[in-house]
């Protein structure tokens, strides 16, 4: 299904995202609405990030408007398991139960620039990066993992679909399928 334009016009061009460096790691309030750390998304960004990034466990790209940093998104490849997708969407192949994926591990705008419609932005960057990779190496889905309200209310408004199984986990598993969007791009 089509979403609908975003309500708030931002300038596409104004956005940049450059990798993760000692020298460029700018201070982000990656708390939530009750000034917690409940996601550990402050304590990954300011510890944990960099060395995952030079691990290559995850890639870590700071996210700019208009040159001011304004959050950041941690990417790597993943999988999922076919059972966790709506059986009635399923691939069908009988080659192995993982599909392949990018997981988005983390992904944090800044508390004070929340709401402007960057998240939806950022999202369709990740989206176009996963229909890049897709078409060299094989990459079907967008996964993530979140507790948070609000964030679930996010990716749910972008056509993230909760996995089967997991509803009694603390973090939800959401999963994203790009084939009609791939669809598009082969025709
Ligand atoms: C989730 C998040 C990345 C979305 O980015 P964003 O720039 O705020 O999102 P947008 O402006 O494009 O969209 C706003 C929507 O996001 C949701 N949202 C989540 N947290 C929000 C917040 N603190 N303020 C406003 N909207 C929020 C709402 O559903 C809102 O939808 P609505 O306009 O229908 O009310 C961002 O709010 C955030 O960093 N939240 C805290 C960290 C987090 O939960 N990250 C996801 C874990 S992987």
């Amino acid at each position: 299904m089509p979403r609908e334009s975003p309500k708030i016009l931002v300038d596409i061009t104004g956005f940049g995202y450059q990798k993760l460096t000692f020298n460029h790691k700018p201070n982000l309030d990656c708390t939530d609405k009750l000034g917690k750390d409940s996601q550990c998304l402050q304590k990954f960004f300011d510890k944990r990030a960099l060395k995952n990034q030079d691990a290559h466990l995850g890639m870590t790209y700071i996210i700019t408007y208009k040159k001011k940093p304004i959050g950041y998104v941690t990417l790597a490849t993943a999988n999922i398991n076919k059972d966790a997708i709506f059986s009635k969407a399923r691939p069908s192949t009988r080659d192995g139960a993982l599909f392949p994926a990018m997981i988005i591990l983390d992904f944090c705008i800044d508390k004070k620039s929340r709401g402007k419609t960057y998240g939806e932005y950022v999202l369709m960057w990740c989206n176009g990066l996963a229909r890049t990779v897709s078409e060299k190496i094989g990459c079907r889905f967008i996964i993530l993992y979140t507790k948070d309200p609000d964030a679930i209310r996010f990716y749910t408004k972008h056509n993230y679909q909760f996995a089967e199984g997991n509803q009694n986990d603390k973090f939800k598993l959401m999963y994203y399928d790009l084939f009609p969007e791939l669809l598009k791009i082969t025709i």
